[in-house]
């Protein structure tokens, strides 16, 4: 099964800094991996047509109503129109900064779901909950899927909160237990598979130790993801 490589650029990049992300992708990534670039809303619409057949394309939010009086949102339905497979539902910056609690993840999950977007699910838990990431992670992960009918379309991305944009990632072996933990979880509350990747500093230089363990289905990358040869390198990586 081929592993999944998510880009999460955050509010950076211009138009023409995502033409020339997406020259250089189709100049050198061999296609041996799946990717999803998650660009700003912005760049969506041109991103994706100069990336069409090369890689896929994900929007980094979306409101959970469809259209209507909610000024500086996109709806589900806009993202896609503009181009998106997939969004990024729960990041912990959103979940921090902007309010997002588990009751509207789950209402933007279940819309993007039903408007035909893949939806890659942030969970994580902060550094003073790493001793109880069980209980964390459940919460998060039940209450966000509680309207979603199918998960056929979801992958949950484990993205401990201390290890976002801190050069501090998590040892391997926490990695596979975490992971582990939240198919099992799956498993046992829905009756299905699901596909877990991990994000915090992932980088050229750790990739591919990462991308090895057998439960890890990709990964979701922020900082590193900015720099185009950066990107490829993690995409080339093996695992
Ligand atoms: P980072 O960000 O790779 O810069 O740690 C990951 C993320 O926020 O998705």
């Amino acid at each position: 099964m081929s592993k999944l490589i998510i880009a999460n650029w955050k509010m950076n990049n211009t138009i023409s800094d995502a033409l020339n992300f997406a020259k250089y992708l189709k100049k050198h990534a061999k296609k041996q991996k799946s990717m999803v670039v998650c660009p700003p809303s912005t760049m969506l619409y041109e991103f994706s047509k100069s990336v069409k057949g090369v890689c896929s394309v994900g929007a980094q939010n979306c409101h959970y109503e469809n259209s209507g009086a909610f000024t500086g949102e996109i709806s589900p339905a806009m993202a896609k129109d503009a181009g998106a497979e997939y969004v990024l539902v729960g990041h912990s910056e959103r979940r921090k900064n902007f309010n997002e609690d588990n009751e509207i993840i789950s209402k933007k999950i279940a819309s993007a779901l039903k408007a035909g977007l893949k939806v890659i699910f942030c969970v994580g838990e902060t550094l003073e909950e790493k001793n109880k990431y069980k209980s964390v992670l459940k919460k998060q992960i039940l209450e966000g899927l509680k309207l979603a009918n199918n998960l056929e379309n979801v992958i949950i991305a484990y993205e401990p909160i201390w290890a976002i944009g801190t050069g501090k990632v998590a040892t391997l072996a926490d990695i596979e237990k975490v992971h582990l933990y939240i198919k099992g979880l799956i498993e046992e509350n829905f009756g299905t598979e699901i596909k877990v990747i991990y994000g915090g500093s992932v980088k050229p230089s750790n990739s591919e130790e990462i991308l090895e363990l057998a439960d890890v289905d990709g990964v979701l990358v922020g900082g590193a993801s900015l720099i185009a040869e950066d990107f490829v390198k993690i995409v080339e990586s093996r695992g």
